[in-house]
């Protein structure tokens, strides 16, 4: 061997040191690639100094302990490499949890007041074993006016401004069609509720919107008086209000209702002293009732001599906004969370 056959060993063997420190994949692949390549070729070329004439022994030795530093270098320099990437990869870990940060902000949802005061007395009817219906929200002349008692010439019709529809229907005023749908559906006795939204064509404004959440109750059986009426609403307005509410009973005019009651409530808005809410009365309309009437009775092919009953109709909007301090009407249906999250908080309620 010359020198020059050396240099292209040299070269060599650097060429392979290169390979095998990219294929390496960790601190401990490099270190057995190294110790591989000093112990085997570098090793091998040191052995083969004795085969050179002596005047060259000389710079071969250098060539081959240059080449010796270099590897061991470039070794060296990928294993810090890999640990500055492992110290970082640690960092980057760590970092995703750092317990001196206060917790991320996270938006709960939540029923909306309507819905939490809806199955609030939802509950509570169904332990008085009411069953919960439904109505479709379309709805005939018959069942919103016609069975209700009120023929088409009445002017009961024209306190329900109604959105009327051009195939001759209309958007249901009331839930009070669910009535006349339960006692088709299941003929007496009947307890049933049926909350639902209805629809008026109403100027809107702190109090009136065209759009609106109703409560019907529907009780039917032999021997039932005003006084289980009576009975009935007190506990409703009590178990929503968690105490006792100041109510007072007026007589009130539906056609369906004989007799009928307007059940209003102290308005908890303004405390009673008077307020937008209130009209500046002190007090909120908030359960209309009575008697089911004798034609209603019949439309529903009850017989009103063996049968009678109690109606009511909870404005579900309302009270949701005397349970949770909601002055205007406007924000339930407006998806602003500045005024809905408010009610959330004070009711606690979530899904
Ligand atoms: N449906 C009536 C309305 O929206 C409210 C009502 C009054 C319902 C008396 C009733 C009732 O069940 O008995 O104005």
């Amino acid at each position: 061997m010359d020198l020059n056959q050396l240099e292209e060993q040299l070269a060599r063997i650097k060429a392979e040191a290169e390979a095998l420190r990219q294929e390496a994949d960790g601190i401990d692949a490099l270190r057995s690639a190294e110790t591989r390549l000093t112990k085997g070729p570098l090793a091998d070329v040191l052995k083969s100094i004795k085969a050179f004439p002596p005047d060259q022994r000389g710079p071969a030795g250098q060539a081959i302990n240059k080449t010796k530093q270099e590897i061991k270098q470039l070794f060296a320099d990928a294993q810090s490499r890999l640990r500055q990437a492992d110290v970082v990869g640690e960092q980057k870990k760590t970092a995703t949890f750092d317990p001196t940060l206060p917790p991320p902000i996270t938006q709960r949802g939540s029923l909306h007041p309507v819905t939490a005061v809806q199955r609030e007395v939802e509950r509570l009817f169904r332990g008085l074993g009411f069953a919960v219906v439904g109505g479709p929200e379309m709805e005939t002349d018959f069942y919103n006016f016609e069975a209700l008692n009120i023929p088409e010439m009445h002017p009961a019709r024209d306190a329900q401004d109604t959105f009327w529809l051009t195939n001759g229907w209309l958007l249901r005023t009331h839930t009070s069609p669910c009535q006349v749908r339960a006692m088709e559906r299941f003929g007496p006795p009947i307890r049933v509720i049926a909350p639902g939204r209805c629809f008026r064509y109403e100027a809107i404004d702190a109090s009136h919107e065209n759009t609106f959440f109703q409560l019907e109750g529907l009780l039917i059986d032999k021997d039932i008086s005003i006084a289980h009426l009576i009975a009935f609403m007190k506990l409703l307005l009590r178990e929503v209000f968690g105490r006792d509410v100041k109510v007072r009973l007026r007589p009130g005019f539906f056609p369906f209702v004989e007799p009928g009651f307007e059940l209003d409530m102290s308005c908890m808005i303004c405390d009673g002293v008077g307020c937008a809410t209130c009209k500046k009365s002190g007090w909120v309309e908030i359960l209309p009732c009575g008697m089911v009437h004798p034609n209603v009775l019949r439309y529903g092919k009850i017989d009103p001599h063996e049968y009678t009953g109690f109606a009511f109709g909870l404005g579900l909007t309302r009270l949701a906004m005397m349970k949770y301090g909601i002055a205007d009407i406007r924000i339930l249906n407006s998806g602003d969370l500045r005024g809905l999250a408010k009610a959330d908080r004070l009711s606690g309620a979530t899904i």
